[in-house]
């Protein structure tokens, strides 16, 4: 990887835990709290994938509440916690590593920037929450294209912007599909392997892996 002018971040699961919302309602849920968080995100995310290909799109926010809905039913949680595990979901948490690693980042010569499915408003949000303000150039949302990722359109939002070749832009997610939609449009993009997953068959070779974002610095 030579060249690099920005360094990019997937946000949900990568900067920021999606689970840690459901966690922090564990004790109300119950052991099943693990499954029913999985069972959020891989139904949100198929969602953002089918509006996509049925071109309905709805922003993330309103994707993130009906697939709550479909999991509280499967998973029969009470109908009271929903206000709960939205709030907590608008102030996810970082995984522990990444604030101390963004400000070594911003002390380099990169753009620093989120790549996200994310609303725009809920990224800002988030950002805020856990005190990074000052650390991103830009804060890039599919909302601009209104269309979810791997969409090549969202990958060329960053491209628009800096104008710079896609292979200047170094990309991580801890999302294999994200890596792959990412490296298969022309980043470089890195793997944050933090479950010790196994990778997809999308015809992309991760340029690397990584098991958290610690590892970038010696990288880069
Ligand atoms: C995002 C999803 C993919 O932040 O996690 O774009």
């Amino acid at each position: 990887m030579k060249n690099i002018k920005a360094i990019i971040f997937d946000a949900y699961g990568t900067l920021f835990d999606v689970n840690s919302a459901a966690e922090k309602c564990k004790d109300k849920i119950g052991d099943q709290w693990e499954g029913f968080a999985n069972s959020w995100r891989t139904t949100q995310l198929e969602y953002t994938w089918l509006r996509s290909l049925m071109k309905r799109h709805k922003d993330f926010w309103q994707v993130t509440e009906d697939s709550l809905d479909k999991s509280m039913k499967t998973y029969e949680i009470d109908s009271s916690m929903r206000n709960e595990l939205l709030n907590l979901y608008k102030i996810l948490s970082t995984f522990k590593e990444v604030p101390e690693v963004l400000k070594s980042l911003k002390k380099k010569d990169f753009k620093l920037a989120i790549l996200s499915n994310g609303t725009p408003s809920l990224l800002k949000e988030l950002v805020k929450s856990n005190n990074l303000e000052n650390i991103f150039d830009d804060i890039f949302s599919i909302e601009e294209v209104e269309v979810y990722k791997p969409d090549s359109k969202v990958y060329d939002i960053p491209i628009k912007k800096y104008q710079i070749q896609r292979n200047e832009i170094t990309f991580l997610s801890a999302n294999t599909w994200d890596v792959s939609g990412g490296g298969n449009y022309g980043y470089n993009s890195i793997w944050v392997n933090r479950n010790n997953n196994t990778f997809d068959n999308l015809d992309y070779v991760p340029k690397h892996q990584i098991e958290d974002l610690s590892k970038l610095l010696d990288i880069i």
